[in-house]
């Protein structure tokens, strides 16, 4: 299936910035720079936990056609879990995506390819798509083996999914040599690796449910590399840190990617 046929996805992840006032701000400053979305494009907007709700609504981005997404979930449907957020609260203020596996939360809160299969699943059955995470750190590239080391991550987080509709599911490679350094990969990277995902995909849930997922890159996407990202066949899209704190830059990397 050729990239044009799947719908462009572009993914802001706030990570831990703005206090609630700052989050509102962006939000409302996102939706008045982007009063209509180009067609063929998603727009989502990742805040942190405490701010989903206001931002939601006081930053307007319920009642606009960007999309709500959590940056974390846990899989257990209750109980005592301090800190943890499940997958009904987050339905409970009309959250669409949710971001796991990140390799922030994998590395400082040593989270494993098992929690991320829990996550996956309770998701999916709460009807809250993932973004699923998955990147090689610096070493693996150097060594060469990283197409094999993301597989192993989507293939361990992923297995047993059960999918009815390939929009169930997105899947973000983000090599973490990249993550907020500066240092893009580029586009025929970015392209060979989401490339193996998608056969990875295809072992998973069939080649027809594979050809419908959308995978994006993330790693330093900015107005200036995004349009070069998504003319890749199979690149689907960014998750966009830093980038995504700024209405302007964001906006003009929806606007981009939809050119
Ligand atoms: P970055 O972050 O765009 O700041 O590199 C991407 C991410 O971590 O999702």
């Amino acid at each position: 299936m050729t990239q044009s046929k799947r719908t462009v996805l572009i993914a802001g992840n706030w990570k831990m910035n703005n206090d609630l006032p700052e989050g509102a701000k962006l939000a409302s400053e996102l939706v008045q720079a982007l009063p209509e979305i180009p067609s063929g494009v998603e727009v989502l907007v990742c805040p942190p936990t405490v701010e989903l709700k206001f931002v939601g609504c006081h930053g307007g981005i319920l009642s606009s056609s960007i999309k709500l997404g959590a940056q974390n979930v846990h899989w257990e449907p209750s109980g005592a879990y301090t800190g943890e957020t499940s997958v009904a609260m987050l339905q409970s203020v009309e959250v669409s995506y949710c971001i796991i596996g990140h390799s922030e939360r994998r590395e400082y809160f040593h989270e494993t390819d098992e929690d991320q299969n829990k996550k996956a699943k309770a998701l999916v059955a709460g009807g809250i798509v993932p973004v699923f995470c998955c990147g090689e750190p610096e070493e693996v590239r150097e060594a060469g083996t990283y197409i094999d080391y993301v597989c192993a991550q989507v293939k361990a987080g992923l297995l047993g999914l059960e999918l009815s509709s390939p929009n169930q599911l997105v899947v973000a490679y983000e090599p973490i040599w990249a993550i907020g350094t500066g240092k893009t990969a580029t586009a025929d990277d970015a392209q060979e690796v989401c490339a193996a995902v998608r056969v990875q995909l295809a072992e998973l849930f069939g080649q027809e449910m594979a050809d419908g997922i959308r995978v994006l890159y993330g790693g330093s996407a900015k107005p200036g590399n995004i349009a070069e990202l998504v003319a890749k066949p199979d690149v689907d899209g960014a998750l966009v840190g830093g980038a995504s704190l700024n209405a302007r830059d964001f906006a003009s990397m929806v606007l981009k990617a939809g050119a």
